[in-house]
């Protein structure tokens, strides 16, 4: 079955880039990517994708577009058909990709109204291997998306994108995976809307260290640092200035992606978080809220 197979960029507009650029190259650890358009781009120090989220200056926060790559040509061109037959509708047929890093690939609103896009053959670079301890992100790890029909929307997912169900916690949290890592996509239900990006750090000690880095220049954890039980992730929760949930992840598992099995997971504080020592909960999250970018495609 023709799928995605990793994350290449989130797209966010926010009213006040300068503010969020600063978050993204002090308290969080991306790099600025030189470009010709007035966009910001950067990328996380360990990846090979040459960018891993882009701002735009834009009235209110928005997605402007979750990026997803694809092994080449060929399964660029056979998701077409497939997520439309899933539901999705699709914005534009594969060309070559006028945005930074080219490409080859298309875009197509998911069933929320996400702007997504899959593209293969992009512009990668060379990654910094991170030395154990780095408190600086790897990579993007997993993105969570809210869904006012959840088990709709994970049905879409796997039919559109050719996921594979990981995990459920209970009947509300669906984890996904789109290669060996346990999961690339997590669902919950809530309003359209987007809930946080996690990023690979090397391990617990990069996850630990950061902590005051961010509380002297950005504010405190929102949750954590604790250890989820679906994946067996390290997570560490913060809020950028633009409201965005993002995380600091580590140690999370590999599965056999042919053979894995999913587990429901019954729901418990302790199979939320295996520490239950740290700051906050779920609850003192940001509050999920429809987005305001859903159908509505910017073209670049
Ligand atoms: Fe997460």
């Amino acid at each position: 079955m023709p799928r995605v197979n990793d994350i290449r960029y989130i797209g966010y507009g926010v009213s006040d880039v300068e503010k969020e650029k600063r978050f993204y190259l002090e308290s969080w650890k991306l790099e600025e990517v030189p470009s010709d358009d007035d966009m910001v781009y950067l990328v996380a120090p360990g990846s090979t994708a040459g960018y891993s989220v882009r701002l735009r200056q834009t009235d209110e926060p928005r997605i402007d577009v979750i990026s997803w790559s694809a092994k080449d040509r060929a399964e660029v061109d056979a998701l077409v058909p497939q997520i439309e037959k899933a539901g999705g509708k699709i914005i534009s047929q594969p060309h070559e990709l006028e945005s930074l890093g080219g490409g080859y690939g298309f875009r197509f609103f998911d069933m929320n109204g996400f702007t997504t896009e899959v593209s293969t053959g992009f512009e990668t670079r060379e990654p910094e291997t991170l030395e154990a301890g780095d408190p600086r992100p790897e990579k993007i790890s997993h993105v969570v998306l809210h869904s006012p029909n959840h088990k709709g929307y994970v049905e879409f997912y796997e039919k559109a994108l050719g996921f594979k169900v990981s995990d459920w916690l209970g009947d509300f949290m669906c984890f996904l995976r789109c290669n060996e890592w346990h999961h690339r996509l997590a669902i919950l239900p809530g309003p359209p809307a987007f809930n946080h990006v996690a990023y690979d750090v090397p391990d617990v000690d990069a996850v630990m260290k950061a902590v005051p880095r961010l509380r002297e220049t950005n504010g405190d954890i929102a949750w954590g640092p604790g250890r989820h039980t679906a994946g067996n992730n390290v997570f560490s929760y913060y809020v950028t200035p633009a409201g965005y949930a993002v995380e600091y992840t580590c140690d999370l598992e590999a599965v056999d992606d042919e053979t894995w099995e999913a587990t429901v997971h019954k729901p418990s504080k302790e199979i939320m978080d295996q520490w239950g020592f740290g700051v906050g909960g779920p609850e003192t999250m940001p509050k999920p809220m429809p987005d305001a970018g859903l159908f509505k495609d910017i073209g670049i």
